[in-house]
């Protein structure tokens, strides 16, 4: 058996973030048991179809969404990965999450693959937000536009820009973790290939095995709250 990687044995780490690791900060997953989408089908919620179709519904559904967000706190997940950039400023974080909470624990090079539900877009402009009130100052730009979260919906697609810093951090990287991600939703699931092709030693902590485990040469299989502090040792 290959012993555990150690974060101090590395250069470059790149933490690629999913729902699971906010979890244990009470926001719940997508998936799995109480996940959002069992409870809400995306159709209606989570794509620019629904927000043109009824806008108000969308944002109440993002609203709530916000309020979750805004009465959680990061976890020692959290502030672990910024401890480790904090000691090695090469490390950057991949998260699909849009809660904020890699930045509320002090992290720092957060690369948002799916948005944030802390910025606003102006659906006719472009531009964009940020906005932390709870409940949202205005639903409508300056220009007189809906703002829209700005969210990768379903149907959307990833930002250019973001898409290519990830990907450049992960080809760089020597070490790539992997946390609470169910590898399910392209093309941010194909980001851990990216990691093993280049060479990454790549580890994937989540309780359950995922379509994309077969990529990671290290598995720990249990809650991020206990795993994350193993590589640190
Ligand atoms: P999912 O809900 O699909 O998967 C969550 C993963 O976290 C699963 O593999 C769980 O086994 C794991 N998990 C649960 N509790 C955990 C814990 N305590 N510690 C570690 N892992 C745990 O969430 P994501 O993979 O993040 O996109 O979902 C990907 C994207 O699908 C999201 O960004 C979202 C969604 O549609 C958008 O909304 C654009």
């Amino acid at each position: 058996m290959t012993s555990l990687p150690r974060f101090r044995d590395f250069r470059s780490i790149v933490f690629f973030t999913g729902a699971g690791l906010s979890a244990e900060s009470g926001i719940p997953t997508y998936r799995g048991r109480g996940g959002v989408w069992h409870a809400y089908d995306f159709r209606e919620y989570a794509c620019q179809r629904a927000f043109e179709r009824d806008p108000d519904k969308v944002w109440t559904f993002h609203e709530r969404r916000r309020e979750v967000a805004a009465a959680a706190a990061p976890n020692e997940g959290h502030r672990i990965i910024a401890a480790v950039q904090a000691a090695m400023p090469a490390t950057a974080i991949v998260t699909q999450n849009i809660d904020g909470l890699h930045q509320c624990a002090g992290g720092a090079r957060v690369i948002e693959l799916h948005g944030s539900l802390w910025r606003v877009r102006c659906d006719r402009e472009g531009k964009r937000r940020e906005d932390w009130t709870v409940p949202l100052a205005s639903r409508r730009c300056p220009c007189g536009a809906a703002y829209r979260p700005d969210i990768v919906w379903f149907g959307d697609p990833l930002g250019v820009e973001t898409f290519g810093e990830a990907s450049r951090a992960i080809t760089a990287c020597d070490l790539f973790v992997s946390v609470g991600t169910s590898g399910l939703v392209t093309p941010a699931a194909d980001l851990p290939l990216l990691a093993a092709r280049g060479g990454a030693v790549c580890v994937e902590i989540d309780p359950e095995e995922t379509p994309v485990s077969g990529w990671y040469r290290h598995h720990l299989r249990g809650p991020a709250l206990e795993m994350l502090p193993l590589l640190r040792g």
